[in-house]
């Protein structure tokens, strides 16, 4: 059986920081609304030169460095978003001529917020039936530029940024062990962007109307978002022969606090084991769960063996969950490095430091 571990994870958010002092001054809103309803304290909105492509190439760099692995070698690159630099060509393509990885197949994948456990889940079919080896998964989002700045009920909840994992062939039980995917497409104008698709090609009508900005029912996703994605969560803990116990880490998109909570309650997960980083990054769409998995490691609250859950819901309506077991960066285990054995006390910092140190000793 082939298993696709999880060899290099990397991120990206930019230097801009928005606050809710400064969401004050644009519209009427306030610090204390925002962090009580939302638990957003602080977001990164992208400047004039940044992309989904640019953020997209340092999140994937930084993965690809620590999996020690070069782009020539990449098979396949799939980028989750929805809000890729054009509406064609798919910005996958564009990532895979700036990464120089020209044997990689690319194509985007949209699934709102859910996309990057779509895209997971997706590499992970490639790698299982042996067609490709080496997959680099992307989730990047550049909300900013599609929220009505004017509209305090939706423009303090968006941040921009990227996240990205390797995913590499392996015969070891690690990586993505089930996932479950779903979507109820009759809710499918429940979060949308009216106007820049074929049914609605831009022209002056629509941008009078701000009908390319996204417009959004915050309640009727977040009744959605506190039910169905819970029993997406169990599926795959059972597809997993796992209970609630034996996870180390639930790691839920990044949409509202409130709504983080009530998935832990019906988990009957303890707070201490639910990652949240909403306060500093708002909800970067598909971007949110892959950036807080790269911080999860590298805060270390979870390590080699562990198994998280991550849990994905947003436009579509769609929902996701994977249960993923954390493996060691491959490069540590070439025959330059320490033996293995001295690893298994080594920090996952210091595990990145040697991915990157070893990648520029190859190089040179
Ligand atoms: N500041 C102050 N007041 C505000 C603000 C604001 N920024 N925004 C709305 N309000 C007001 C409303 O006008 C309303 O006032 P009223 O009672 O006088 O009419 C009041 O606050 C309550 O509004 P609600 O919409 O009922 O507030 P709620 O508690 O539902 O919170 C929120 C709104 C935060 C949007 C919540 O519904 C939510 O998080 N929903 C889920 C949204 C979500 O997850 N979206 C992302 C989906 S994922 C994807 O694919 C991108």
């Amino acid at each position: 059986m082939r298993y696709s571990k999880i060899t290099g994870w990397g991120k990206y958010a930019p230097e801009r920081i928005l606050t809710n002092q400064d969401l004050e001054k644009m519209v009427q809103t306030s610090d204390e609304w925002i962090l009580a309803r939302t638990g957003i304290k602080e977001r990164h909105i992208a400047g004039p030169d940044e992309t989904v492509s640019t953020m997209s190439l340092a999140a994937g760099r930084d993965a690809l460095a620590m999996a020690g692995l070069d782009p020539q070698d990449l098979d396949l690159i799939i980028a989750a978003t929805s809000s890729p630099d054009y509406l064609t060509p798919p910005v996958s393509c564009m990532i895979q001529g700036m990464l120089e990885a020209p044997r990689a197949a690319a194509f985007d994948l949209g699934a709102g917020c859910t996309g990057f456990v779509y895209a997971l889940a997706t590499a992970h079919q490639f790698i299982a039936t042996g067609t490709y080896d080496n997959v680099l998964v992307i989730g990047a989002e550049l909300i900013s530029r599609f929220v009505d700045w004017e509209d305090r009920a939706t423009c303090v909840l968006f941040g921009d940024g990227a996240g990205a994992v390797v995913l590499q062939a392996s015969d070891a039980p690690t990586g993505v062990l089930s996932f479950a995917l779903g979507s109820v497409g009759s809710e499918y104008d429940a979060l949308i962007v009216p106007a820049g698709g074929s049914r609605h090609p831009p022209c002056q009508e629509t941008l009078d109307k701000g009908m390319h900005h996204i417009q959004m029912n915050g309640r009727r996703i977040f009744k959605f978002a506190t039910r169905t994605p819970a029993q997406a969560a169990v599926q795959v803990m059972e597809a997993s022969g796992l209970s609630a116990d034996d996870i180390a880490l639930l790691i839920p998109h990044q949409a509202n606090l409130r709504i983080i909570e009530a998935l832990a309650r019906s988990l009957e997960m303890p707070l201490e084991k639910v990652y949240a980083n909403i306060d500093r990054y708002g909800n970067t769409s598909a971007a949110s769960i892959p950036i807080a998995l790269c911080e999860a490691l590298e805060e270390e609250r979870v390590g080699e063996g562990d198994n998280i859950l991550l849990l994905g819901f947003g436009a579509g309506l769609t929902w996701a969950a994977a249960v993923v077991k954390v493996g060691v960066p491959q490069a540590v285990s070439w025959p330059i490095s320490w033996p293995l054995a001295s690893l298994k006390d080594r920090s996952f910092s210091s595990v990145r430091s040697v991915a990157k140190a070893q990648l520029v000793f190859w190089r040179l």
